[in-house]
């Protein structure tokens, strides 16, 4: 047996296989529908973000299996944008893996920049790609991209309308409104103070003569926390006294932070804890904030009852509940 070691041998390139869109001229027809139609479904795509964007309301759900009630509005976004590109990319790789030309080309390794004449033959060799890649001869495939990409060129243009109209004097007001009742969330009962035990605490909203007629946009603004306490525990200045209802006090649900929902109550020490950025509103201060970033209390709404019992608003919000950035007084 020889001790010395022998040189691998170079094994050279496999032998090329053409495809079948090479050889047969069907099956490249074939192809190019198959592009066609990924290119059409992309643009399908398109306009169902479009449709969904422009027709759909925001406010409407709809129940999918396993998933649950989705909003609509977003689901057709979702989909349409994740159609739009996926059957576009998919749509371009299969036309370059069957029609594009499949030749093997070895080079040598060279300096790093490449002579001039070379960086002349590459750009020769681009533009020559361009026109081999049949888009001149395929008219359907270019009809069909030209079409995806114009339409999904639209969908940024589209999302632009978010940026207004800039929030109107709507944003300020809440339903709240003198004699509004107040009702069960969820559920629309009116309340009576004696269905609150001390301690308690619930979620209420403004009463709607159809409960139907209350948007997404309603609840983020009217959202309303309702507890109770003995009358004894507040330390509150008489005119936010007089806000209350034999201990019961009501308080904008919605952070004055950065929106969110003030979510949680700690009974033993009565405070109110937002779970975005943890500013935390003491209850018996009239919500005053004593951690976190929030800037200003949580909005108190007047409360008192009818000739029933039942709890209603005696006056709406005297200032504007949510975020504080435009401009707040207090
Ligand atoms: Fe409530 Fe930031 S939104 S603390």
């Amino acid at each position: 047996m020889s001790s010395q070691l022998e040189p691998i041998k170079d094994p050279g390139l496999p032998a090329h296989v053409h495809r079948k869109t090479d050889t047969d001229p069907k099956a490249a027809d074939r192809a190019e529908r198959q592009v066609a139609a990924m290119f059409g479904i992309s643009a399908l795509g398109t306009v169902l973000l479009i449709v969904s964007y422009v027709f759909i309301p925001d406010d409407v759900f709809v129940f999918i299996p396993i998933m649950g009630n989705q909003n609509a509005h977003q689901l057709g976004l979702g989909l349409g944008m994740a159609i739009a590109l996926f059957f576009i990319g998919l749509g371009a790789i299969h036309w370059a893996k069957t029609l594009m030309p499949d030749q093997e080309v070895v080079m040598q390794r060279h300096e790093f920049r490449s002579p001039e004449q070379d960086r002349k033959d590459f750009v020769d060799t681009v533009k020559e790609g361009a026109a081999s890649s049949g888009l001149g001869r395929r008219s359907l495939i270019k009809k069909s991209l030209g079409a995806a990409l114009g339409l999904s060129a639209l969908s940024p243009i589209l999302l632009l309308r978010d940026l207004g109209p800039l929030p109107g004097p709507e944003q300020k007001m809440t339903n709240w409104k003198s004699g509004t009742y107040l009702v069960t969330d969820p559920g629309d009962r009116r309340i009576k103070a004696s269905d609150l035990e001390v301690g308690s605490v619930a979620q209420v909203m403004p009463e709607f003569a159809d409960p139907k007629d209350r948007h997404l946009d309603d609840i983020a603004k009217d959202a309303l926390l309702l507890i109770r306490l003995r009358p004894s525990e507040f330390n509150l200045e008489p005119d936010r006294l007089a806000m209350t209802h034999e201990g019961i006090i009501a308080f904008s649900k919605i952070c004055s932070h950065m929106g969110c929902a003030v979510a949680l109550y700690e009974q033993t020490t009565k405070h109110l804890l937002c779970p975005c950025h943890q500013s935390t509103f003491d209850v018996t201060r009239a919500a005053k904030v004593i951690f976190g970033p929030a800037a200003r209390p949580l909005p108190q709404l007047d409360i008192t009852v009818d000739g029933e019992g039942y709890l209603i608003a005696r006056k709406p919000f005297s200032e504007p509940v949510g975020p504080s950035f435009w401009g707040r007084e207090k």
